[in-house]
């Protein structure tokens, strides 16, 4: 097994490893060093069951099913292989999505964030692929934090964020969600604005998604000046990597310590991929120098 950065930002390509033969404690230990350091992992050409990708997907810990809103979607919902893996899909099949995003851009975000205890890392499998479009783009938030200027640094302090639900990264209102009319009220979950990460202490920028955020405490007027600063900086920088995919990639991120995006892609392509979910931990704050 060699891994190798995929560039100066974020990122390490695994080759050498067929997933689905299964791998020992050493070769795991080494990726999930890897996997912490560099907060993405990516290996290509694999071919791997349901049953198979769940499995890699368990040694990085408990997995979480996925809700039963989006299974009803399915006609494998039943399937015990498959009953922990998630469904991201544009496809139709005989008048209804199999699965979750369509095939629209999706924002910068983190995933999951406006629970109290959100996912450590987020596993996905091309199994189908559009020729071109739908890259996924990773943004370091361990370089955001390092990198960033000292007055914007200064004005996150010590300060929490509330993350709010009521939206999907696609921008699609969830079922049952009303539109939020005061950020301050929005439903929700509040995280520390810098995190310490539970696993290395490093300290991490943890903005989830810009929709709907509010920093507490603060007029909104300001909160929204302090946002809008933070994400113009992320959205800019250089510490990214848009993945383009191919049939067989598997990606696993670090939930905590990055963000990341959709391109569009065309519509009339066929886009399958298969996700796994991994449970969080608490997410201590960093203390503000
Ligand atoms: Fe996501």
């Amino acid at each position: 097994m060699q891994i190798n950065p995929i560039n100066d930002a974020i990122g390490a390509r695994v080759d050498g490893i067929d997933l689905a033969a299964g791998f020992d404690d050493a070769a795991f230990a080494a990726m999930h060093r890897a996997w912490l350091d560099h907060c993405v992992l990516l290996f290509r050409g694999q071919t791997l069951t349901p049953k198979q990708l769940t499995a890699f997907a368990a040694r990085f810990g408990p997995l979480e099913p996925p809700p039963a809103s989006e299974k009803d979607l399915r006609d494998d919902a039943g399937s015990d292989d498959a009953k922990d893996m998630w469904i991201i899909s544009n496809v139709i099949e005989n008048g209804k999505a199999i699965g979750a995003l369509g095939d629209g851009e999706a924002e910068w975000h983190s995933d999951m964030t406006y629970l109290d205890i959100p996912p450590t890392a987020s596993v996905l499998y091309g199994h189908e692929v559009p020729p071109h479009g739908a890259n996924t783009w990773f943004a370091n938030m361990y370089q955001a934090c390092e990198k960033m200027p000292a007055d914007l640094r200064g004005a996150i302090g010590d300060r929490r964020a509330l993350h709010n639900s009521s939206y999907t990264s696609a921008g699609e209102l969830r079922k049952g969600m009303d539109a939020v009319m005061d950020v301050r009220e929005a439903p929700g979950a509040v995280h520390p604005m810098v995190i310490q990460h539970p696993e290395n202490g490093r300290d991490a920028l943890f903005l989830g998604r810009r929709t709907n955020a509010y920093v507490k405490e603060m007029e909104v007027a300001d909160s929204e000046t302090l946002l809008d600063r933070l994400w113009d900086y992320c959205v800019g920088s250089d510490f990214t990597y848009a993945h383009e995919w191919q049939r067989g990639d598997v990606l696993i991120w670090d939930n905590r310590a990055t963000l990341h995006r959709r391109d569009a892609f065309d519509p009339s392509h066929r886009r399958i991929l298969w996700r796994c979910q991994i449970s969080g931990t608490a997410l201590p704050s960093a203390h503000a120098d």
